[in-house]
């Protein structure tokens, strides 16, 4: 890798300013991640980042494949960019992540897309400099969507794009072959990253004053399995506690099949971590969870939302939900409309079923209509506002820590996250994004809370 970055340098310092380059991530905070370290190459080699798409020397997009919309959106974009080509010929196009990890995308891009002059999957970071070097020298397509073995960019330094919150992964890949899903085929298998790589990275954040760090996996409750001497989550979150500085845990997302006691008694027991947990529920029919291959059950999933309660009563969770998984009844859907009502979310990211080609589920001869799907959609989010107003209220009074993040639209009105993962928004005579602040909550919202800073 040093020697294509050599040379790579080496094709740059002949210009007179460095040449800029716009990433764009698409999906999950996993991908944020990677693009991070994207950049941090690109940097390292003689690149300058640029926040505009049209003064950049090299445009990139990271994306995302897990619904058909996500990969339409991309088409578009890079469409888009035919004209810019056109007028900046010298222009390189690079696309990257998940999609780019498919064999019948990379097909579909060389045929139809000729801008595109960099194509590399979500294995090939390593590869980058080699692939750079390629198209600056002979400005040729480059293409790399080998599934390189169990290799973790360790090395490579992050261009973050926050100050004061952070994504670090501590796993990579999944093993658990939902029936929908395709990420197990775009990402690999489970890979874990050394503890104590784990431990230094978060220690530096601390220093560089980050006030939140979120732990980024497919399935991170099942961190540490691949690993030599292994490590459980629980145990990793135990040791990353006690680093030294005023900063929060969070993490993303957990899987239900792997959240144990052990998991619950350790974020109520640690004081840096968050007291909300993700917990993507995806149905609330047993006999759909078995379909999708989720290896739970509603009661199972229960068990463990009234533990944490037993624990901690105003516990937070929030999850996911796919609405219209193949063949699935109205009374499969009442399951999760009854499951979303006996657990009441702060929050539910909901999704109608996307038909991923090279999945099992895709194979499924599925008899129930769009129209019924998207009826059922709007009925959901009818019950999570019901749920979420009337919910919401409880925190009325209430103290909460808060950590603001950016303006809100009304002049001199801040909003950011409280610990519960809900939006708070809160007036202040000073600029206090980046800093965690109480907050005594005034009114509540069904989409957020507003309250008074007190100190
Ligand atoms: N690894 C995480 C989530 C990854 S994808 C987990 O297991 O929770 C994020 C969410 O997208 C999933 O939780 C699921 O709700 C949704 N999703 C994944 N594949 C999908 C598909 N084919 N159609 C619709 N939604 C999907
Ligand atoms: Fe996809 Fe399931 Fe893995 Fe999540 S756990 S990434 S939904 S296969
Ligand atoms: Fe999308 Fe890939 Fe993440 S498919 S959700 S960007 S792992």
């Amino acid at each position: 890798m040093t020697d294509y970055k050599n040379k790579v340098q080496k094709i740059l310092s002949l210009r007179e300013t460095p040449p800029l380059c716009y990433l764009h991530s698409f999906g999950c905070q996993q991908n944020v991640s990677d693009g991070e370290k994207i950049l941090g190459l690109l940097t390292e080699m003689g690149y300058g980042v640029t926040s505009d798409m049209f003064s950049a020397d090299m445009i990139i997009y990271n994306t995302c494949a897990v619904r058909e919309n996500a990969e339409l959106k991309i088409y578009g974009l890079i469409g888009n960019l035919k004209h810019l080509k056109e007028q900046k010929p010298d222009l390189i196009i690079g696309i990257c992540g998940c999609m780019a990890q498919q064999e019948q995308v990379v097909e579909k891009i060389k045929k139809t897309y000729k801008q595109v002059d960099l194509i590399f999957g979500t294995f090939a970071l390593n590869e980058l400099p080699r692939l750079v070097y390629d198209v600056l020298s002979e400005r040729k397509t480059a293409v790399d969507i080998t599934e390189y073995s169990a290799e973790i960019p360790e090395n490579i330094k992050a261009v973050r794009s926050g100050s004061f919150k952070a994504g670090v992964p501590v796993m990579y890949g999944c093993n658990n072959f939902c029936s929908y899903c395709i990420v197990p085929y775009v990402r690999g298998r489970e890979r874990s990253r050394e503890p104590q790589a784990i431990l230094d990275e978060i220690r530096e954040l601390s220093k560089a004053g980050y006030k939140e760090i979120m732990l980024l996996g497919q399935n991170v409750n099942s961190y540490g399995k691949t690993l030599e001497k292994p490590v459980n989550f629980s145990e990793l979150l135990r040791r990353i506690n006690e680093i030294d500085g005023d900063f929060k845990i969070r993490f993303m997302s957990p899987h239900p099949k792997d959240a144990t006691k052990e998991f619950i008694d350790t974020i109520v027991e640690c004081d840096k971590i968050c007291k909300h947990l993700h917990l993507p529920l995806q149905s609330g029919s047993n006999r759909i969870l078995e379909a999708m291959n989720r290896r739970y059950t509603v009661e199972k999933y229960m068990e463990i939302v009234d533990y944490a309660r037993s624990r901690i009563p105003d516990f937070s969770f929030s999850t996911d939900i796919i609405v219209g998984f193949p063949n699935e009844t109205y009374e499969d859907f009442k399951g999760t409309l009854d499951v979303m009502r006996r657990v009441k979310y702060d929050n539910i990211f909901s999704f109608i079923y996307s038909k991923r080609t090279g999945t099992k589920a895709a194979l499924i001869d599925d008899k129930t209509s769009d129209e019924d799907k998207g009826k059922w959609m709007r009925e959901l989010l009818e019950v999570q506002r019901e749920i979420s107003t009337e919910f919401f209220k409880r925190f009325e009074g209430r103290i909460l820590d808060v950590l603001f993040e950016a303006e809100s639209k009304n002049v001199g009105w801040y909003n950011g996250k409280s610990d519960e993962f809900i939006i708070v928004e809160a007036k202040s005579d000073v600029n206090i994004i980046g800093q965690r602040k109480k907050v005594k909550i005034t009114k509540a919202f069904n989409w957020a809370l507003q309250g008074e800073i007190i100190n």
